[in-house]
């Protein structure tokens, strides 16, 4: 057997499940570039039948991602598995993953059909999918909650209808890492024909444990591990990519196994998928957030300064986390914050790089040392910025401790016209979104605000994050950022607002 272990990232699809971490066309080509740079095996960049928008999306990363297998979800149902093909079919290296569920809770109750005709309907299914490609990946969702005799059988006969990848889902994390590691053995022993198919798990961490589940599962004769940047993904997640990466490789002792990752792009995809889907790194999140390098306790300080291996198993630079700790200044030139920008895997037009270059040398004139991490969220803000309809010209607001918080805001819309408004609220920046709502005249909901300091220190940039949505239609994410919170928000604010526009295809005269 192979000592490699695949890695299959579905931060496109069951990550994107994560309440509120919508992406957008852009977005999500950006998120599979950087993990071709991060050279995952697979990724899987969709569900391409249940919207349009996700059909597009797939068929570019098709079109434009080179490097790693393209693969596409479906149902065991043709259309499902035509619309899928058709998404993938310019990839290099496509793959089309079909599940149906297997246990009896979810045959009984969710798909109302006899275990026989979910079995007939998998064979199918497989066999219908291979016309179209030869790399064929089939699961059984809901695995660990089916039984076993009946997998069995399921997986032995999709194997002969032509599945190259039987993946294994703890769809509802409810597994335990010795039960688990036991159940992959079986069912490799077990099961003829296994041993031409790559056995694959696909964890969730319902328990905290889907990390340690795929693990044990690798132990256990697994060669395709699917996880997720963050650990982000449907409910308490799946498990997460770089947690599984560095084990493996710190581990090797153990774990006699290879991937072939570039763990030096760990650091630069987390801070990509969090910015881009709104959902935050904890900031003590294994391997990646940012105290997983900090010290606080004296003996700790003081062991790490004598020598850092006293408490620190992992460096920084393994994941290519210090590059992102270099400081530019007001002084560095437009050549240097190129150079610094390429590194960070932004290629921009000329045009691009000059008003991105008059934007940061804004932000250095308000801070005296600008991170990488403030180049990028600069670079993030002004790339992935929805086409605006409405942009802002003029903000004030008033608050204090007794004052009623009010809000001035003029906005110019995309015909030229300036229009102001004032509103009060419970505070700035809620004041500031009444504002903005009387000139859209929209009804807007806002789910969720998150605000964080990119970097350290009083005059750090800040970052706010938040979900929006018409009606309870679609949620968006905005984004903006600025030294200054309020307006922050309000570029956050306003940025969503454009793409809640764009996709809703309002008129901004006609109030809703
Ligand atoms: O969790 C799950 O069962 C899934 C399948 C589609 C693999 O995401
Ligand atoms: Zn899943």
């Amino acid at each position: 057997m192979s000592n490699k272990i695949y890695i299959f990232d579905s931060t496109l699809r069951d990550g994107e499940q994560t309440p509120g971490a919508r992406l957008n066309f852009d977005e999500k080509l950006e998120v599979a570039r950087q993990l071709a740079r991060l050279k995952v095996d697979v990724i899987e960049a969709g569900f391409p039948i249940s919207s349009p928008g996700e059909f597009k999306a797939v068929r570019e990363i098709s079109r434009q991602v080179k490097g790693p297998a393209i693969c596409a979800l479906a149902r065991c149902l043709p259309g499902d598995i035509d619309s899928a093909w058709e998404a993938i079919k310019d990839a290099e290296h496509p793959r089309i993953h079909v599940f149906l569920a297997s246990s009896p809770i979810h045959m009984r109750y969710k798909l109302k059909q006899d275990p026989e005709a979910c079995l007939h309907q998998a064979v199918e299914a497989v066999k219908y999918a291979k016309k179209f490609t030869s790399d064929i990946e089939y699961s059984p969702e809901d695995a660990t909650r089916s039984d076993e005799q009946y997998l069995y059988r399921l997986l032995e006969q999709v194997i002969e209808a032509g599945a190259t990848v039987i993946n294994i889902p703890d769809t509802v994390g409810y597994a335990l890492p010795e039960e688990f590691g036991a159940l992959i053995r079986r069912l490799r022993e077990n099961i003829p024909g296994m041993e031409r198919v790559t056995l694959s798990v696909h964890c969730h961490n319902d328990l905290g444990l889907a990390v340690a589940n795929s693990l044990a599962a690798i132990e256990n004769g697994a060669r395709q591990v699917e996880c997720n940047i963050n650990g982000i993904g449907e409910r308490a997640g799946n498990a997460a990519l770089e947690e599984i990466a560095v084990a493996l490789y710190l581990k090797k002792s153990h774990y006699p196994f290879y991937t072939g990752l570039n763990l030096q792009e760990i650091y630069r995809t987390s801070r990509l998928v969090s910015k881009l889907t709104g959902i935050p790194v904890p900031m003590n999140k294994a391997v990646i957030g940012v105290n997983a390098f900090a010290h606080s306790s004296g003996i700790h300080q003081d062991g790490v300064l004598k020598h850092k291996e006293t408490y620190e198993i992992i460096d920084a630079e393994l994941i290519g986390g210090k590059a992102a700790q270099m400081i530019l200044t007001a002084r560095s030139g437009r050549h240097a914050v190129k150079h610094q920008l390429e590194r960070l895997g932004f290629t921009l037009e000329e045009e691009q790089l000059e008003t991105l270059y008059t934007r940061y040398l804004e932000l250095a004139d308000k801070k005296k040392e600008v991170y990488l991490e403030d180049l990028e969220a600069l670079a993030i803000d002004f790339l992935f910025a929805a086409e605006p309809t409405y942009r802002l010209d003029y903000l004030q607001t008033v608050s204090g401790s007794k004052s009623i918080p009010v809000a001035v805001i003029r906005l110019i819309r995309d015909d030229g016209e300036l229009i102001e408004e004032m509103a009060v609220g419970s505070g700035p920046i809620d004041a500031a979104f009444n504002a903005i709502n009387k000139i859209a005249g929209l009804d807007i909901l806002l789910d969720n605000y998150r605000l964080r300091a990119v970097t350290r220190g009083r005059d750090a940039l800040g970052e706010v994050s938040l979900n929006m949505s018409l009606s309870k239609q679609k949620t968006i994410t905005g984004r903006g950022t600025s030294t200054d919170i309020v307006e922050a928000s309000v570029k956050a604010y306003l940025d969503g607002l454009n793409k809640l526009l764009k996709i809703n295809g309002v008129n901004h005269n006609q109030p809703e």
